[in-house]
């Protein structure tokens, strides 16, 4: 059978995890140029999609250097998303993700993201929507675990329940629901996954700020690979240190030169991606990438109000 583009990546697999309002095109190249192996768009609504809503079509835009890119779903209602599928297959992504595990209000507080995890047949439903609308791989992005009444759900109850599915890959965030981003990791939840799933990576994710984090994960709980989501925040640069830290026990800082550059070239990827606006949505990474420098408070008053490329290289000045 002919391999996927997940059976195809070389391990340890690499991934920008999906961050709204983070992970846009401009920052997926920025990811990939600094040696993630595979890039996750920001979550993106079915429903959006179904009902053709230009503002979630505008989200479906990516450069070819940014492959491979996964597109990643949330919704509730299983019907929509087979139209969404089919719409994201169409737009030339590598593969589907489908979100089970967000906690953010205007998500879960609809009957979606990780609250779905309490309802396996829903999300057996919503999956077997995706593969009715697509050839793409199809990969989830779980929680470890979310209460249901006075029960857990957890990952590896959602793993068993679908495994009759053809699913491709799986991101495990290490944290429940009721401690979304703040809990220690769940290292033996994320092992039992991986244990549990035979058919493609399993990925491990949360709380990955340095590659001796990454190294921990890769131990602890034997995945496949890495989701890097808040320590790139500033840092996309992570990835090719882990990659060598992980090879060779080794990694060096970035020099003032390359991160100017990297700058620079996030700026352009920007600007060419969302034209003007792009830059107002650059400037919190601006503000990210000179975090804990000398000046950069000061900085960061100029940089939260960049509006041309000019802009930025005049207050980069100032630091380089
Ligand atoms: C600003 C922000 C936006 C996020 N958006 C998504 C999303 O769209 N889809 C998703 O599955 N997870 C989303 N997440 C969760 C991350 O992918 C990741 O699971 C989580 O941040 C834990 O990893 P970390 O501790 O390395 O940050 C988001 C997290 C943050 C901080």
């Amino acid at each position: 059978m002919k391999k996927n583009f997940w059976q195809k990546l070389k391990k340890p697999i690499l991934a920008l995890a999906p961050m709204a309002g983070v992970t846009d095109s401009a920052f997926r190249r920025v990811c990939r140029e600094s040696g993630a192996d595979v890039v996750y768009t920001e979550m993106v609504s079915a429903d959006g999609l179904y009902h053709d809503s230009k503002k979630t079509l505008e989200l479906l835009d990516f450069d070819k250097a940014e492959q491979p890119v996964v597109v990643q779903l949330f919704g509730k209602t299983p019907e929509k998303f087979t139209k969404a599928a089919k719409i994201c297959e169409e737009a030339g992504f590598a593969g589907i993700d489908i979100n089970f595990g967000c906690p953010a209000k205007k998500v879960a507080g609809h009957g979606g993201g990780v609250t779905l995890m309490r309802d396996l047949t829903k999300c057996q439903e919503i999956i077997g929507a995706v593969l009715a609308g697509t050839k793409l791989p199809v990969s989830v992005k779980l929680r470890t675990s979310i209460k249901k009444g006075d029960k857990i759900v957890t990952a590896i109850d959602f793993i068993r329940f679908m495994k009759d599915l053809p699913i491709s890959a799986v991101m495990v965030h290490g944290r429940p629901y009721e401690d979304p981003f703040n809990a220690e990791i769940d290292y033996a939840m994320i092992a039992k996954v991986k244990k549990e799933f035979k058919a493609g990576p399993v990925l491990g994710n949360g709380g990955i700020k340095t590659p001796e984090d990454g190294k921990k994960m890769m131990k602890e709980a034997g995945v496949d690979g890495l989701g890097l989501a808040r320590g790139l925040y500033g840092k996309p640069w992570l990835f090719g240190q882990m990659k060598k830290y992980l090879k060779t026990g080794k990694y060096e800082s970035i020099s003032d030169k390359e991160l100017k550059k990297l700058i620079l070239n996030h700026a352009k990827w920007a600007l060419k991606s969302k034209g003007d606006y792009g830059l107002v949505e650059l400037r919190k990474h601006l503000c990210w990438y000179v975090a804990g420098r000398a000046g950069a408070t000061q900085l960061r008053a100029k940089l939260v109000r960049v509006e041309t490329l000019g802009d930025i290289k005049l207050a980069l000045k100032e630091l380089f």
